[in-house]
């Protein structure tokens, strides 16, 4: 596997962590090579020295590896590249499959695939066979429909499709693949899962940390593009999706996809700045870059149909809360009307982090000689349950992208309809300025709380 970009935030917090614990778990062949790809100086050992976490099995993953210096726009690291590989099949005795993983940031992926392309990289040392190479390419795809559109005309004239991995890590969570499980493994919920008997949806994306030392990548760029476009889309589509024909890679790509496609938005996207922002390392003094965004949608499909579907993603917001709850509409039986009925009734949680898990909420009779209702919550958490939180999302996506697996990666469609989407949201923003802030450590501006109470709701947490 060829990292480039691999002295950057990705490699560093995410993939390599993530091969090193699948090397621990034993779920890494024998022979492996990693060859980090980047513009700084450094030895193999520079490179390893970089992550270097104090464990008994690192010196051992170590040694496989290695380092390739050079800048992205210039042939020489490429070619010097093009020897590393050769060497490596020559030593091995046979062609081995190259992973070519573009980890940089999206400014540089389009010359990156013009050398992979122009030097034949691209077709692995199988010349003229293009099987034995594959290409992961992380989001943002794109910046808006038209440059993701292009960069997808590129990829395709260099890679055919079984070859293209499009990354959303999201898909990758044990707890979003398991909303497929809960909803359509369990006769007892679909019945009820519609507009017949479902209030509204409702997602909360809040992050404690603010863009860290992120500022290069995350400033220009903002949170509805960060998240948006990608992570949350597939939330939505884990709930809302028509069960797919078949548990295979291009029925669930569909029924995904077909989601995406009839989302519709109703209302302005509310977008918020945390107030430190502009302190931040790396960051334009005039910053207009969102790091909060709230809205409410609908998905136009029978199922849905005027169903809304708030949510809210931030930095630096109060704690750290990733989950979607389907709060079912609440019908206060005649018995109990004089007695008051709690405003809100029966919520399916599903907590995407921390402590994954699901939750149901329900309303009981509180002890005592009179009758007094109150909702409680019935529990399920991944780690009680299964006493293990199940492999992390970058394990599963490589794991997946090493057997060739395509099912929890992003096709061409769903990434062009949620990019109409937001880019229509994008193009409303160049025109005006209206970027509010809100206090670090907060749950956003006040605005994002108006959003919801002026419908008669408001936000779980
Ligand atoms: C990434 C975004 O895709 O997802 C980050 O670029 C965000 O800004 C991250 O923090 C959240 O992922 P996770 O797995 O930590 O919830």
């Amino acid at each position: 596997m060829v990292i480039f970009g691999a002295t950057g935030d990705l490699a560093h917090s995410k993939l390599i962590p993530a091969l090193f614990s699948l090397f621990k778990q034993g779920k890494l062949p024998e022979d492996f090579f990693v060859i980090g790809f980047a513009r700084r100086e450094f030895s193999d050992e520079d490179f390893q020295n970089l992550f270097s976490p104090k464990e008994k099995q690192w010196e051992e993953f170590a040694s496989h590896l290695s380092y390739q210096q050079g800048e992205f726009q210039d042939k020489n690291g490429y070619e010097e590249l093009i020897d590393k590989l050769n060497s490596i099949d020559k030593k091995m005795g046979a062609c081995i499959t190259r992973f070519f993983y573009l980890a940089t940031p999206p400014q540089n992926y389009e010359v990156i695939l013009d050398f992979l392309s122009s030097s034949k990289l691209s077709e692995g040392c199988g010349q003229g066979s293009n099987k034995w190479t594959r290409i992961i390419i992380e989001k943002p795809f794109g910046k808006d429909l038209e440059t993701s559109i292009a960069l997808d005309k590129k990829l395709s004239h260099i890679f055919e499709e079984k070859q293209i991995f499009r990354v959303d890590h999201y898909l990758g969570k044990e707890t979003v693949q398991n909303m497929l499980a809960f909803r359509f493994a369990n006769g007892i919920f679909e019945p009820v899962w519609n507009k017949n008997f479902i209030d509204h949806v409702q997602i909360t994306f809040a992050e404690k940390e603010g863009i860290k030392d992120r500022g290069k990548f995350f400033d220009g760029l903002g949170t509805l593009r960060d998240v948006g476009q990608n992570h949350l889309m597939q939330l939505i589509a884990g709930v809302a999706m028509e069960s797919p024909k078949s548990f295979t890679k291009e029925d669930l790509r569909d029924a995904r996809a077909k989601v995406i496609g009839s989302l519709r938005l109703d209302t302005e996207v509310i977008r918020g700045q945390y107030k430190s922002y502009k302190k931040e390392k790396d960051i334009d003094k005039n910053s207009k870059t969102e790091t909060f965004v709230a809205t409410k949608l609908f998905v136009e499909t029978e199922r849905f149909k005027g169903v809304p579907f708030y949510f809210r993603a931030g930095k630096k917001m109060q704690k750290n809360l990733v989950e979607i709850s389907v709060v079912f509409i609440q019908t206060c039986h005649i018995l109990f009307k004089e007695y008051g009925c709690p405003e809100i009734g029966n919520v399916i949680t599903f907590r995407i982090q921390p402590d994954e898990g699901i939750s149901l909420r329900f309303i009981a009779k509180k002890p005592g000689g009179k009758l007094s209702l109150h909702p409680v919550n019935m529990d399920f958490s991944y780690k009680e349950g299964f006493g293990t939180k199940g492999l992390e999302a970058y394990e599963k996506i490589l794991i997946d992208i090493f057997s060739g697996d395509q099912m929890l990666f992003n096709r061409s469609d769903e990434l062009a309809s949620s990019w109409k989407l937001i880019t229509k949201v994008l193009k409303n923003w160049e025109t005006e300025d209206k970027v509010l802030t809100y206090d670090d450590n907060s749950w956003g501006p006040k605005e994002a709380e108006d959003l919801i109470k002026k419908d008669g709701r408001s936000w779980i947490v």
